[in-house]
């Protein structure tokens, strides 16, 4: 367990979230209202959902429709206007912009859709980067970075520098990265949209792998078909979930 110098000694209690049957993510009646001169957008409309460890769910819906608002917010990047995060027994509500970036970088695994490698590092230094800010010392680092890079297959690939890999490995990179620090929960913003379906077959069987371990996985999509890959999905409209269940159930309506 790595520990949240704010929660003083409160670790067990908020981190363990002692009763087994509580979710790992709680959103209570989130509303995200962006104020637009005399208008009002409500990119999330009184949004409810929990999740628990060891689910996959991805959250569907169209252009707009305010995926990545609730993203960010699950994310600890961003915070309501209105309504409760409660993540792993944290009340992210009350948490100051320090509190919410130590958050981010212990519990959270991030992989994006442009993968976000910084081209002037090696493949190892890019695993190690979120290591470096969560305060690990410089050869645990280099162990635990090595050791992710051997999770997803690239470990002999370590001294390449991004531009020399393919864009499914820098994916995999990218995977490996969110993984190194152990987070609670990997959350993945449209991680197949730069690549091609094969390569995005492959990254997605390893998503469903590391599933399969038991990691939460939270995969924003667009694309009903690779929402197909979770085990459940949340369908949002206007700000609004319009459908959560069953994958199975999902795509008998498609
Ligand atoms: N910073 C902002 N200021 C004002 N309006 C915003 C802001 N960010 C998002 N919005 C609005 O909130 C709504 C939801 O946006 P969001 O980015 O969450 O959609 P999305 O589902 O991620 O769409 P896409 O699939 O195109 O990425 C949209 O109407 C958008 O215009
Ligand atoms: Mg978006």
């Amino acid at each position: 367990m790595i520990k949240l110098p704010f929660l003083k000694g409160k670790e067990e209690e908020a981190y363990g979230n002692q009763d087994p049957g509580a979710p790992l993510i709680e959103l209570r009646d989130i509303y995200k209202i962006y104020y637009m001169g005399d208008e009002e957008v409500h990119a999330n409309d009184g949004i409810s959902l929990k999740i628990w460890r060891g689910e996959f769910v991805a959250i569907v819906g169209k252009s707009g429709s305010g995926k990545s608002t609730l993203m960010n917010i699950i994310g600890a990047l961003d915070t309501p206007t209105e309504g409760e995060y409660i993540l792993g027994g944290i009340d992210t509500s009350e948490m100051t912009d320090d509190e919410l970036a130590e958050i981010r970088n212990k519990m959270i695994g991030f992989i994006f859709q442009q993968y976000n490698l910084l081209p002037k590092l090696n493949i190892l230094e890019n695993v190690e980067l979120p290591l470096q800010y969560a305060g690990l010392g410089p050869a645990e680092r280099k162990k635990k970075a090595m050791e992710s890079l051997e999770r997803v297959g690239l470990q002999n690939k370590w001294k390449n520098m991004p531009s020399q890999l393919s864009g499914g490995q820098q994916q995999r990179v990218s995977i490996a990265r969110a993984l190194a620090g152990d987070p609670s929960l990997i959350l993945a913003d449209e991680p197949t949209g730069a690549l091609d379906s094969k390569t995005s077959k492959e990254v997605l069987n390893f998503l469903k792998k590391l599933n399969d371990e038991g990691n939460t996985i939270v995969m924003i999509t667009h694309d009903p078909s690779i929402a197909m890959n979770s085990k459940r999905v949340v369908r949002i409209m206007d700000g609004k979930i319009m459908f959560d269940g069953d994958v199975k159930e999902y795509a008998a309506k498609l």
